[in-house]
C-alpha cells in the first residue's frame, strides 16, 4: 500500500463524483493508498467514556474520521445509513462481528460468522447490503482506526439490546477538524 500526503488523498476524494464512490473507482484508490501517521496525529484524541469519533475532513460526498479505542470500548451493533465504509487499522487490533441486515427495526438479529480480529494496516469494507456490525477493542492496548464514509453518515440505526430492536440516533463527534466538540449522543459511533 502506498503512503500519500493527506492533501493528495483528499484531492482525490474531492475529484470523485458520488457515482465514482459507488462504481469501484474509489475502491481501487482506497485499497492502494494510506495516510502517513504523523499527518493524522493532530486528529487523534482518546475519549474515556466511550470510543472517540474524530473528524479529519468532510464534504457533501464523504467524511473521513479517526476512531480511537481504549481497551474494552465498543460500538453498539449498527448500520451505516446506506453508505459505504472503508476502514484501516492504524494501530492496535479491533474485533468485528457481523449480523444479517434486518428487514425491519423489530426483526431478530442473526449473527453472520464469528468474531473477526483485524490488526495494524489491515482494511475492512462494510456496507448495509453486506451486514450490520459491531466493533470492539478486545485487546489490552489502545487502538486507532481510519474510516472513510461515502457519503457522510449523519445518523444511523443502533441495536438496543434491552428492547431487542433497532433505533435511530444522530451521530456526533468528539473532535471536529482537531478541535474538541460535545458529542450529540453518548454512544455516538460507527
Ligand atoms: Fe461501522
Amino acid at each position: 500500500m502506498k503512503e500519500i500526503p493527506l492533501r493528495e488523498y483528499l484531492a482525490f476524494l474531492d475529484s470523485q463524483s458520488p457515482a465514482d464512490f459507488r462504481d469501484g473507482t474509489a475502491d481501487e484508490f482506497l485499497a492502494g493508498h494510506c495516510l502517513p501517521e504523523d499527518e493524522l496525529a493532530p486528529f487523534i484524541f482518546f475519549r474515556e467514556e466511550t470510543y472517540g469519533r474524530n473528524l479529519v475532513a468532510k464534504s457533501d460526498k464523504y467524511e473521513l474520521l479517526i476512531l480511537t479505542w481504549l481497551a474494552n470500548q465498543r460500538t453498539p451493533i449498527h448500520d451505516h445509513f446506506g453508505q459505504r465504509c472503508w476502514m484501516t487499522i492504524l494501530s492496535g487490533e479491533l474485533s468485528f462481528r457481523n449480523y444479517e441486515t434486518p428487514k425491519d427495526f423489530n426483526a431478530p438479529l442473526v449473527p453472520l460468522g464469528g468474531v473477526q480480529k483485524v490488526g495494524k494496516s489491515n482494511q475492512v469494507y462494510i456496507d448495509d447490503t453486506l451486514a450490520v456490525h459491531s466493533i470492539a477493542n478486545a485487546a489490552k492496548q489502545p487502538a486507532i482506526s481510519v474510516h472513510l464514509y461515502a457519503g457522510p453518515v449523519p445518523r444511523c440505526s443502533i441495536y438496543n439490546e434491552k428492547a431487542h430492536k433497532f433505533e435511530t440516533i444522530t451521530l456526533g463527534y468528539f473532535t471536529y477538524l482537531g478541535e474538541p466538540v460535545l458529542s450529540t449522543h453518548p454512544e455516538a459511533h460507527q
